[in-house]
């Protein structure tokens, strides 16, 4: 079966925005990035690796002088090793219960983040003390607890929301080790983007050239064809084109992203309706304190129920060959363990004459067993058996979940223009 597919006018190559900012009094430090999503791993490592301390110090009333001196040193070490395992609640797939312990346990967790702050910084010298209180800085930590006081009542619905619909009843999926900060992290900043007034910006960078490309092969209307939009976390991108008129499947893999796409489609009742703080334990790269406590509200626009989600992983979740007219790949490509399988997937999953267009940085993992340049993902495609139009390339310049009023939007003169890589 001779599968003529185009990536004509459909191949993307993105240029990720990721720089330093250099001021002009020092250099920036090399840990430039981590704090980025699915770059915090080092804090979320670390989120797991400190014994989780008593809830007391989340729940009890912020003492003004000293507000976590109490609890920098942990009262009660939470468990013993291997206390609690076994009592996992079996039939729950590991990744959903790992997602939901999260989201329940966000304000231990993000309780955390703030003591580390909050450690570093009474380590200091009297004197610096004394300057630092003289900023003010002492404060955050209290207003801070304020925001995550908030965001754990959003964190605890989408947590609740999830038991009703997996059937998982009240019963606990108290393993306190296995609940990370990052699933809520990366779920907060995911949300801003997709569907927040603050994400707008990053949409208009990729969505325009997607749906373009899309309007070229079908005409303007989406006439009913088709979509796949695989790795299509906060599910934004899979709502758009259904907007539009086509018949779009969606498919995510990862909990986190799923279960807030819920609440957004199946528990919203207006627009608006939803408000968290992102920032309250990510204070790099701000102009502003006050941008610690930037609220973002979701959602901006409905999503549109008629997407079907697919949950699961994308290599095993479609058996049919040819069922898709397009398959839309957006910062999702580079994730894969093999590039190799997503390429033969989305190539086996297209109808004859079905387009897959993509966009997206390389910014491979470690993980990966291939790290391809832009080239040699066009020349996998052609091997693959896509017809390939090499003049069709364009490089898009795109921020991926960037920090609102951020420090960094002043630094787009010093883009880094090459596919990131790490
Ligand atoms: C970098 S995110 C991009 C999300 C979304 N496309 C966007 O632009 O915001 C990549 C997404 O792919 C998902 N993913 C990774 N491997 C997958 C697989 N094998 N099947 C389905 N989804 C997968 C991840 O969970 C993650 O949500
Ligand atoms: C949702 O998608 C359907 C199917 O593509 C479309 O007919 C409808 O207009 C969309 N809804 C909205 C609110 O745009
Ligand atoms: C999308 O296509 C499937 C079959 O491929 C069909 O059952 C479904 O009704 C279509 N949805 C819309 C909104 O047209």
């Amino acid at each position: 079966m001779h599968i003529s597919t185009y990536l004509s006018r459909s191949l993307y190559i993105l240029l990720c925005v990721a720089v330093p900012l250099y001021l002009g009094i020092r250099g920036s430090d090399s840990s430039f990035g981590t704090d980025f999503l699915f770059s915090s791993l080092s804090e979320r490592a670390k989120a797991l690796h400190v014994a989780l301390t008593s809830p007391l110090a989340a729940h009890s009333a912020p003492n003004h002088e000293a507000p976590f001196q109490a609890s920098v040193e942990p009262e009660n070490p939470v468990r013993a090793p291997g206390e609690g395992r076994g009592k996992r609640y079996p039939s729950v797939l590991a990744g959903l219960a790992h997602c939901i312990n999260s989201f329940e346990q966000y304000p231990f967790l993000a309780e955390q983040v703030l003591q580390r702050k909050y450690a570093r910084y009474s380590k200091q010298t009297p004197a610096q003390m004394a300057i630092s209180k003289k900023l003010g800085y002492p404060a955050h930590f209290e207003k801070a607890r304020g925001g995550i006081e908030a965001n754990a009542q959003f964190s605890e619905k989408i947590a609740q929301i999830a038991r009703e619909k997996y059937d998982i009843g009240p019963l606990s999926l108290n393993d306190n080790e296995d609940a990370e900060f990052g699933v809520i992290d990366s779920a907060f900043s995911l949300l801003s983007r997709d569907w927040s007034t603050q994400g707008a910006k990053e949409r208009q960078a990729v969505f325009p050239p997607i749906l373009s490309a899309l309007g070229q092969h079908f005409g303007g209307t989406g006439g009913g064809s088709k979509v796949l939009v695989p790795g299509s976390g906060m599910g934004r991108l899979a709502s758009d084109l259904a907007d539009i008129g086509y018949n779009v499947t969606a498919n995510e893999l990862d909990y986190g992203s799923i279960l807030a796409y819920h609440l957004l489609t199946s528990h919203t009742s207006s627009l608006h309706q939803h408000t968290f703080q992102p920032f309250v334990t990510k204070w790099t790269h701000q102009a502003d304190p006050s941008s610690r406590y930037s609220a973002i509200t979701v959602p901006d626009h409905w999503p549109n129920k008629t997407v079907k989600l697919v949950e699961g992983d994308f290599l095993e979740m479609f058996p049919s060959d040819g069922e898709f007219d397009a398959v839309v790949t957006l910062f999702f490509i580079d994730i894969s363990k093999s590039v190799i399988d997503f390429l033969s997937n989305i190539h086996r999953l297209l109808k004859p004459g079905g387009i897959w267009i993509n966009l997206g940085p390389l910014k491979w993992g470690t993980h990966t067993a291939l790290q391809l340049s832009a080239e040699e993902v066009l020349q996998l495609a052609d091997l693959l058996g896509f017809d390939v139009d090499h003049t069709s390339r364009k490089s898009i310049d795109s921020l991926y979940v960037e920090q609102p009023e951020t420090l960094l939007k002043f630094t787009y003169g010093e883009c880094l223009l090459f596919p990131c890589e790490e």
